[in-house]
């Protein structure tokens, strides 16, 4: 790759131009966002806005509800009362594959990967909806390379140097560590060229350098990709350095919005921390605990 700096190459300046200055609408609007399971209310009346380039938090104790407003902005569950709203769209109870088609990658929180496949046909799978042909037809892989499997292939490959995974290109995802599949996954979403990503914990199970080495990806591709972001965290360490707004949930409903000092002083969100997981100290900015992985959700 020639180019100075591929980043930049990721997203061309028009749609970035589109995605963050251009407007004034928000990117995402979540509004009184209702999910019942057959007797428990996940989500109870949940109502947040993003507004574009926007590195927007969500966070709260297990069981909350923050993985729960994750599917139903991805269209993984219908709401059961309230709209999703991306881009100025109602994309409300609208399948999963259209809704990333418009825009909305994901990672998940029990990262989700092909572990027989390697780093690059991981990523290709990523570029799915941009090809018209199957991704993994025999056409894509083996026979004469259209321009379109060349321009996927090219993307592929800055997604790649993007996350410093160059070396692993041909290993097989499954070998990998933890925190590099992590990074694999995160890099099949950027694939899809979204212009909101959801990333659902991800740092849970990583050690003190993986997170750091997220935490930077994370940035970067906020800042220099200018993708807008929505983070789940279930630890405000993170959250508390590099978010731009926080939402606190706790038992389904919205109990703080606001920047990440003000949140971290709401003594609503100090109660249900104080009564959740974290023990009995305030989050301190910076102190990832990053062995407290939710279980099972
Ligand atoms: N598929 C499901 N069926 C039944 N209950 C669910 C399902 N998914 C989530 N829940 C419940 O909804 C609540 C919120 O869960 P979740 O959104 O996963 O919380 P969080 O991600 O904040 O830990 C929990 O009480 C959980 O048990
Ligand atoms: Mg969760």
């Amino acid at each position: 790759m020639s180019e100075p700096d591929v980043r930049l190459h990721l997203i061309s300046r028009e749609e970035r131009a589109l995605s963050a200055e251009g407007r004034d609408q928000p990117i995402l609007e979540v509004e009184d966002l209702t999910l019942d399971f057959a007797g428990v209310r996940a989500l109870d009346g949940v109502s947040f806005s993003v507004e574009p380039g926007e590195l927007f938090a969500v966070i709260g104790p297990n069981g909350a509800g923050k993985t729960s407003v994750f599917n139903c902005i991805s269209g993984v569950y219908r709401p059961t009362r309230g709209r999703v709203r991306f881009d100025g769209r109602d994309v409300t109870g609208m399948r999963p594959y259209r809704i990333a088609a418009l825009g909305v990658a994901r990672t998940f929180q029990n990262v989700e990967v092909f572990p027989t496949m390697t780093v690059v046909e991981n990523l290709l799978l990523g570029r799915y909806h941009h090809m018209r042909s199957g991704v993994l037809s025999g056409a894509a892989w083996w026979g004469r390379a259209s321009a379109e499997e060349v321009r996927n292939r090219h993307r592929v490959e800055e997604i790649i140097d993007f996350l410093e995974i160059e070396h692993l290109r041909h290993h097989r995802v499954g070998a990998l560590p933890i925190g590099l599949q992590k990074r694999v996954e995160l890099g099949r979403a950027l694939a899809m060229e979204p212009t909101l990503l959801l990333l659902d914990e991800p740092v849970a199970g990583m050690n003190q350098e993986e997170t750091e080495d997220t935490v930077r990806f994370v940035i970067d591709v906020n800042e220099e990709l200018g993708i807008s972001i929505v983070l789940v965290e279930h630890d405000m360490g993170v959250v508390m350095e590099i978010s731009n707004r926080v939402l606190v949930l706790d038992f389904g409903a919205r109990i703080a919005l606001g920047p990440p000092a003000e949140v971290a002083r709401d003594p609503a969100v100090l109660a249900a921390y104080l009564g959740g997981a974290l023990g009995h100290e305030p989050p301190v900015p910076g102190s990832v605990d990053a062995g407290a992985r939710s279980v099972g959700s």
